[in-house]
């Protein structure tokens, strides 16, 4: 049996310093978003400390951060009544709601002169009350009702922006701080990617997901959701009457909606040395002060002309943000002020919620098409009746593909919510099938193009469904479009109409056969002038001067934007050179990986391709250009060095790291062997780690790697 361990001064002394240093780093880290302290040494000093717990149980505290990783499964949350009810927002939806507002709180209140408001962003999360004994975190709970919500507080504990001791010296006895809890962007993401993984259904949105993930009854699954939370506001009890009798004879703690009244008759006694807030912005400073991450995007107002320029601003502003936002609380300063209006049976008559426009809306599908794309791309389109959304009127929208179809079971006559979600194009996100009229079809994806008749593919490993043939007049009008566009041949004045036209009147079957048009030919086309068809013809004569890398980037080859073409045309002097060059050799090219160099590759097989290419050169299109002088010898340090790359790397993407270690002469294989000069280790690494080692092989991190080849990656 063990020795009973005696708690000395010296143990008590290093968890205590444990315990204040634990807490500074991660208030760095989650709060300020500053780290101060390396992962390992945080990782070391936490567990020096939860060694010295388990030795002397009897010292763990209820703020110590061992504390934050969650407990075992409860079985129910119990119900907690709040010491102040929650009040929900009233509604904004326009500066004219905005003026409204303020003429009414200015009727009750018509001899105040001067006033401010403070604009914070809403943050679509779930709201928290967070009680504060002496400083200590005594119970975290959901809004629920606004009268009676569930204790979650093993659930609070695990999110580490929220202090589990308050930073003040003298504390006041109770203390009740709300705010919103929300799951960053990214969190959400990857929570979903694990879900679709693991076949579970999947969140709608960030606010569900941090609402199901407070209410998720293993705190220890919720400490690994990375919870976040922003405080908004601080309520603190009357001074000397903590009890108040409510209805049934029940007792409540006393504490203030705000905290005017300490102004007044129940000022703390001078030696608490609390501060006192005067304005909703002190209370603010305060909470930040006190350990909490307040938003930063906060702004004192004086009019509401200023009001509604923060809020423009933030209604584009808000993409940029990584958590979601669903709109701006607008707050009367002066606390005096908010004490003095009051509640109404359901709102703060001191606050108001301006909304962003609705970027969903319902709408009726009338029609489902298809579109055949450039690439002859399959995408189901719906035709609905148009509706307003986010200031456009919208009346397509995106079904992405086959499987989505499948997923929605999307039919003509079903009402639908359509999403516009920043510059996207708007997409169905939902059908509301209780909707559904009687008789309606489940849709089928055509077997035939719609355009040539020719029957579609759907690669197995692709969600795609494609036409593939070559003359399809969907795809040739896509690609003359698409040749003629700014970035590519840029040919002013051929735009959609006349691309029609052309393929249509049978005029134009290639891209080539826009160089033997004739004015004459063009003068058949609808509404075709001398003048214009005179210019038309000299745009494309003049298209001929244009360099070889965006006549790479005109034929349309799929994965080769403007940026890949220019990266191939610097490697690949002529299009000689790259006809001539093998995946492996287009794949070696920096920035250019696997997929792209077998794209590539395929396009120059096929004849009618290697046609075109025949044609555009007698037709004088520039095929050549200028190349980057080649790598010399000292160029290519890893020249003769054979190398296995494992796991995820850090920056690089396996591609890349590959593309930089031949461009500097080295060779990538896929397996191990004694030939293996050195194993790339990245995170996760499999079993090539283990072989390695077995034949000792030389270990390299990515940073190694940068080092070998004398680059630096940012970060
Ligand atoms: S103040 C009495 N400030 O919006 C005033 N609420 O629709 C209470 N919310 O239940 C709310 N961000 O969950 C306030 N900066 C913010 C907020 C905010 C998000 C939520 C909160 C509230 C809901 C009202």
């Amino acid at each position: 049996m063990d020795a009973i361990q005696e708690v000395t001064p010296e143990i008590q002394k290093r968890i205590k310093e444990l315990r204040q240093l634990l807490q500074k780093a991660s208030y760095a880290y989650y709060v300020l978003d500053d780290p101060i302290m390396e992962d390992p040494v945080y990782d070391q000093l936490y567990h020096e400390l939860l060694d010295l717990e388990t030795r002397f149980p009897e010292l763990i505290t209820p703020d110590s951060p061992t504390q934050r990783v969650g407990e075992k499964p409860a079985s129910q949350f119990h119900s907690v009544r709040h010491n102040i009810p929650l009040y929900s927002l009233e509604n904004a939806f326009g500066k004219d709601d905005l003026v409204r507002w303020e003429e009414r709180w200015r009727r009750i209140a018509p001899d105040v002169e001067a006033f401010e408001y403070v604009c914070e962003l809403k943050i679509d999360g779930s709201a928290l009350a967070l009680t504060y004994e002496n400083g200590l975190l005594v119970r975290g709970a959901t809004r629920g009702d606004g009268i009676e919500g569930e204790d979650i507080t093993q659930n609070v504990k695990t999110i580490y922006s929220i202090p589990l001791r308050l930073n003040l010296e003298n504390p006041p006895p109770l203390m009740e701080v709300r705010g919103e809890a929300f799951l960053p962007l990214n969190s959400f993401q990857k929570i979903n990617h694990e879900r679709e993984q693991s076949g579970e259904p999947l969140f709608a949105n960030p606010r569900n997901a941090a609402a199901g993930t407070l209410r998720q009854l293993d705190s220890r699954i919720v400490a690994k959701r990375k919870l976040d939370f922003f405080a908004y506001t601080l309520h603190i009890p009357v001074a000397g009457s903590h009890q108040v009798e409510i209805g049934d004879g029940e007792v409540q703690l006393d504490l203030l909606a705000n905290q005017a009244e300490i102004q007044s008759e129940h000022i703390p006694t001078p030696d608490t040395q609390f501060p006192v807030p005067h304005t909703q912005w002190d209370c603010l400073e305060l909470l930040r002060a006190m350990g909490f991450k307040v938003n930063p995007e906060r702004k004192c107002c004086s009019n509401l002309q200023e009001v509604q320029e923060y809020c423009d601003h933030w209604f584009t502003e808000r993409h940029n943000l990584s958590y979601m936002t669903d709109g701006v609380v607008v707050k009367i300063n002066s606390l005096a002020l908010q004490e003095r209006l009051g509640f109404t049976q359901k709102f703060p008559r001191w606050a108001i919620a301006l909304k962003y426009p609705a970027e969903e809306a319902p709408t009726v599908v009338e029609r489902i098409n298809v579109n055949v794309g450039r690439t002859g791309a399959v995408t189901p389109l719906a035709e609905m009746r148009p509706v307003q959304l986010a200031g456009t009127t919208v009346s397509r929208a995106t079904l992405h593909n086959r499987d989505r179809i499948s997923e929605l079971d999307i039919r003509v006559g079903d009402t639908v919510i359509v999403r516009k979600a920043g510059e996207i194009i708007p997409e169905v996100v939902r059908v509301l099938y209780e909707l559904r009229p009687p008789g309606t079809q489940p849709f089928e994806m055509p077997t035939h193009c719609p355009e040539c008749g020719q029957p579609l593919v759907k690669p197995e490993d692709e969600a795609v469904t494609r036409c593939i043939n070559a003359s399809c007049p969907a795809i040739l009008r896509k690609g003359l479009e698409h040749w003629a566009s700014r970035d590519a041949l840029d040919i002013a004045g051929l735009g959609e109409k006349w691309v029609i036209q052309l393929v249509d009147h049978n005029l134009v079957h290639s891209i080539a056969d826009l160089y033997d048009l004739t004015v004459e030919q063009l003068l058949t086309l609808e509404r075709m002038g001398q003048k214009s068809a005179q210019n038309l013809v000299k745009a494309i004569e003049h298209s001929k001067s244009q360099p070889w890398p965006r006549v790479l980037y005109g034929l349309g080859i799929r994965h080769v934007g403007s940026v890949n073409a220019q990266t191939l045309a610097e490697q690949f002097p002529s299009v000689e050179a790259l006809e001539q060059a093998n995946i492996e050799i287009i794949a070696s090219v920096y920035g250019i990986g696997n997929e792209i160099a077998q794209s590539v590759h395929a396009w120059f097989q096929n004849p009618a391709n290697q046609e075109l290419i025949h044609r555009l050169r007698a037709a004088g299109l520039q095929l050549t250009g200028q190349s980057k002088p080649s790598a010399t010898q000292a160029e290519q340090p890893l020249a003769g060095k054979t190398f296995v790359i494992t796991g995820t790397l850090p920056n690089l993407k396996r591609d890349e790291a590959k593309a930089l270690i031949q461009t500097a002469g080295g060779k990538v294989t896929d397996s191990i062997s004694k030939k293996t000069d050195y194993l790339v280790v990245g995170e996760e690494a499999g079993s090539k780690l283990a072989k390695a080692q077995t034949l000792g092989v030389p270990q390299l991190t990515e940073a190694d790697l940068l080092e070998l080849l004398g680059k630096v990656v940012d970060g």
